[in-house]
């Protein structure tokens, strides 16, 4: 008898899990009446973000924002930039539209899809100016390590997308996935960090976040990198 090869699981592993969270009212109202105006919807094109945005600018992608609060902070702050967030997570999608709409902002746009999906089909090379990670979920026990979205075959397979001098800002609340960070992005040779070899980035200037501010009502310290990216090879430093 001939055995059967064995079909190979070729599911890929996701960073997230879609949580069953119920949309408030206000957030299901928003998804219904602004997602035609801020949403990209996601489809394997490359983008073109001169007609996404009214203005040229600095373009600046977060991945996984959350419920957007500090995202929307930012784009109001910055008018000059032009502001992509990517996140999976309905309620936190609604809760930005109707930011978004209530404030009339116009350099903010949302595509609610798997990041690592959207870099692969959507961003044009040499367009990103920025980088944001914040918090990004750890992962903490051991056999799920491998979900953590900072994974250096992630990082080097996005690099292509951002221009030369291009900064990469991530932050964490737990420790052993901010030395795993740092890890990763020392590792990259086109990458070089911006605050000295192994050095973390005290007083980063970004606003806080809701999951951030969770971790420090539970003690946890909050570390933050940033990394530019070089064209040249690093030296031996
Ligand atoms: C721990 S939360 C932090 C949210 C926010 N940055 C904050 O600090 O409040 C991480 C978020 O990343 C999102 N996320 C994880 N992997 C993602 C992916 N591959 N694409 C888009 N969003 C993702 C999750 O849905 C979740 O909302």
């Amino acid at each position: 008898m001939t055995s059967t090869p064995e079909v190979e699981n070729k599911r890929p592993i996701r960073s997230y899990v879609i949580r069953s969270g119920r949309l408030t009212g206000s957030q299901r109202k928003a998804i219904d009446q602004h997602w035609q105006d801020y949403v990209i919807d996601f489809q394997k094109d490359l983008l073109d973000f001169q007609k996404l945005f009214h203005k040229p600018g600095k373009l600046v992608i977060e991945i996984g924002f959350g419920m957007g609060d500090s995202l929307l902070e930012m784009a109001i702050a910055n008018p000059g930039n032009n502001y992509i967030g990517i996140e999976v997570h309905r309620p936190g999608v609604g809760k930005l539209l109707h930011g978004i709409a209530e404030n009339n902002v116009s350099n903010l746009k949302v595509i609610c899809h798997d990041a690592k999906e959207v870099f692969e089909f959507c961003i044009v090379d040499g367009t990103v100016d920025r980088l944001q990670i914040y918090f990004p979920d750890p992962w903490p026990k051991k056999r799920h390590n491998k979900r953590r979205l900072v994974q250096t075959e992630f990082i080097v397979s996005l690099l292509p997308k951002l221009k030369p001098g291009a900064e990469i800002h991530m932050a964490t609340d737990v420790q052993a996935y901010a030395e795993h960070m740092m890890e990763v992005l020392e590792g990259i040779e086109e990458l070089t960090n911006s605050n000295g070899k192994q050095n973390y980035w005290k007083n980063a200037n970004r606003p806080d976040t809701k999951f951030e501010n969770r971790g420090k009502r539970l003690g946890h310290g909050v570390w933050d990198l940033l990394f530019s990216r070089v064209l040249a090879r690093k030296s031996s430093d």
